[in-house]
């Protein structure tokens, strides 16, 4: 996992708690990299995992919905710092149907060892939009904050339902209202 998630993560967590609670779930976490990370490295995913699973032992949120959270600040960073991504697309379905084919196409060659999740979109119909997220490491929660600040992202309000398929799989629909 690119070292950028990483740092964003640090950094939700400095703004949302404190800077003692990074240094305490770093510590308690027990992270080899000991919460160096630079934008550009990479590090094991499983150390995201221990570190979410640090902040939810101290702050008695489930770590499905600290990565909720996380995705949709993400997104905010993300969007910023890529902004032709968000600005060639014309509407959030159009944006959210072009991840697998443009965006993370252009993440891969922006970072070749990007370790990315693969989608599945159709249109169900013109403002509604079935997205099914797959991956090994099992990060639907956090496709799923993404989903909801791409929604605050251009500022539409939709309703999204998910349903597990199986071990690797999410089924997001996301429907616009009106
Ligand atoms: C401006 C738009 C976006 C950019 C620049 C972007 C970029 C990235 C980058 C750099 C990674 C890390 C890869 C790694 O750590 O090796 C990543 C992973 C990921 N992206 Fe995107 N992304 C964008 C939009 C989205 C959206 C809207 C979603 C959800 C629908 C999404 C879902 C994910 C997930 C869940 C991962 C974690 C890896 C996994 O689940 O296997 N991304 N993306």
């Amino acid at each position: 996992m690119k070292g950028i998630i990483f740092t964003e993560f640090l950094t939700m967590v400095e703004k949302e708690f404190s800077m003692d609670m990074v240094d305490t779930i770093i510590e308690k976490s027990n992270v080899s990299s000991k919460g160096a990370y630079t934008a550009v490295g990479t590090y094991s995913h499983q150390e995201m995992n221990l570190l979410v699973q640090a902040l939810s032992a101290e702050t008695n949120i489930k770590p499905e919905n600290l990565l909720v959270a996380f995705g949709r600040y993400l997104f905010q960073t993300l969007s910023t710092a890529y902004p032709h991504f968000v600005n060639n697309a014309k509407d959030v379905l159009d944006f959210l149907s072009s991840i697998e084919n443009y965006i993370h196409i252009e993440v891969r060659k922006l970072y070749p060892d990007a370790e990315l999740p693969k989608f599945q979109s159709s249109y169900l119909s013109a403002t509604q939009l079935e997205l099914i997220y797959t991956s090994e490491r099992h990060y639907g929660a956090l496709a799923e904050g993404l989903i909801l600040g791409a929604l605050d992202f251009y500022h539409k309000e939709g309703n999204l339902e998910k349903e597990v398929l199986e071990n690797k799989s999410v089924k997001f629909t996301i429907s616009l209202n009106g």
